[in-house]
């Protein structure tokens, strides 16, 4: 592409010189509907336990959720994402109680379906490390995660998760071939309108590390997860994530992390003309909730890094902020 014109006859400060004609120039817009709301649950009636790592971020017990929920519903927020915190002493090596309909993500569908029907969408992860004794998202034997053992499991997990009425299912697993073997299942019981939206390019990240302590899975863990996310130096292996996980049935496909992978959301969305949804996690999240609250960056922060998925050509954001963001903030 040739930029064309030349100074002074061009000076393209003039479409910046007031704010209504930045307002008509903007090329992208950030708006309720591109934010997806992650929910962490807990055990218990009247919890609302704050989460160290991330502050201003809570544990819900189900009868909790109506606050949080409202306010979702109020503000038009598309859709939740669901993820438990499990007491250590119910997990085990096989993650069971991930296939325990009465498992707490189990009962809060049940809730949040029968409380607000369709009013708002429901996701929920498809992965075995909320439940496992090591914290893996896999089966793991002889210090290795077994795949097509695993997906045994997950696309029980997806199953009855989808029967409990969530709407859409989020393997965040990366074992190879769980889509196809999901996708079939769920069609087999007729619930051919239950989406999947893959975690498709997820990498072994570092900025993970407040979520675990909300789902209670950081003091468990047993090494890495390298040997099935991403590893963070790849670009192209991104490409062929996606483009299995369309073939074999994904919907929607999420980048995760979100700010350090702009790069990969752009060649993703380059690629393959499907949703594209970035996962702003929880370690973006609580460096710039910290910024914030030491007064080293400002509020609009939030605005700013949010627009930059857009930008990279994100159709939705899964962030922490869904729910509290001040969206006027920007002018
Ligand atoms: C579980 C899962 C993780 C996140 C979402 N689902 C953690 C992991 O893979 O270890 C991270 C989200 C965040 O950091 O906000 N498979």
């Amino acid at each position: 592409m040739i930029i064309t014109g030349k100074y002074p006859n061009l000076r393209l400060r003039r479409n910046r010189k007031s704010e209504w004609i930045r307002r008509l120039v903007q090329e992208t817009n950030l708006t309720v509907n591109d934010l997806i709301l992650p929910i962490f649950l807990t055990e218990g009636i009247n919890k609302k336990i704050p989460i160290k790592s991330m502050p201003g971020i809570y544990r819900y017990s189900i009868n909790k959720l109506l606050g949080i929920l409202d306010r979702a519903i109020r503000r038009k927020i598309p859709m939740v994402a669901l993820f438990p915190y499990t007491n250590p002493n119910i997990k085990d090596v096989l993650g069971s109680e991930a296939l325990n309909e009465n498992n707490l993500v189990c009962r809060a569908i049940r809730y949040i379906k029968k409380r607000y029907k369709n009013e708002i969408g429901i996701m929920c992860d498809v992965a075995l490390d909320p439940y496992t004794s090591h914290g893996h998202d896999g089966i793991l034997k002889k210090r290795k995660i077994l795949n097509d053992e695993t997906i045994d499991i997950l696309v029980e997990q997806a199953l009855l998760q989808a029967k409990m009425g969530c709407d859409v299912i989020a393997p965040s697993d990366m074992m190879d071939g769980r889509i196809k073997r999901i996708r079939q299942r769920l069609d087999k019981e007729n619930l051919k309108d239950v989406q999947i939206i893959s975690y498709a390019a997820k990498y072994a990240s570092n900025f993970y590390g407040p979520f675990r302590e909300a789902v209670g899975s950081n003091n468990v863990l047993k090494g890495d997860k390298k040997t099935y996310q991403m590893d963070f130096r790849n670009c192209n292996e991104s490409l062929r994530e996606v483009s299995l996980d369309i073939k074999e049935g994904a919907d929607m496909v999420i980048v995760k992390p979100g700010m350090p992978y702009l790069d990969i959301i752009r060649s993703v969305k380059d690629n393959f003309k499907i949703p594209v949804i970035a996962y702003q996690v929880s370690g973006e999240y609580s460096l710039i909730k910290n910024g914030i609250q030491k007064k080293i960056i400002h509020e609009k922060s939030i605005i700013e890094s949010l627009m930059s998925f857009k930008r990279a050509g994100a159709n939705a954001i899964i962030t922490y902020f869904a729910d509290t963001i001040n969206l006027d903030l920007f002018n």
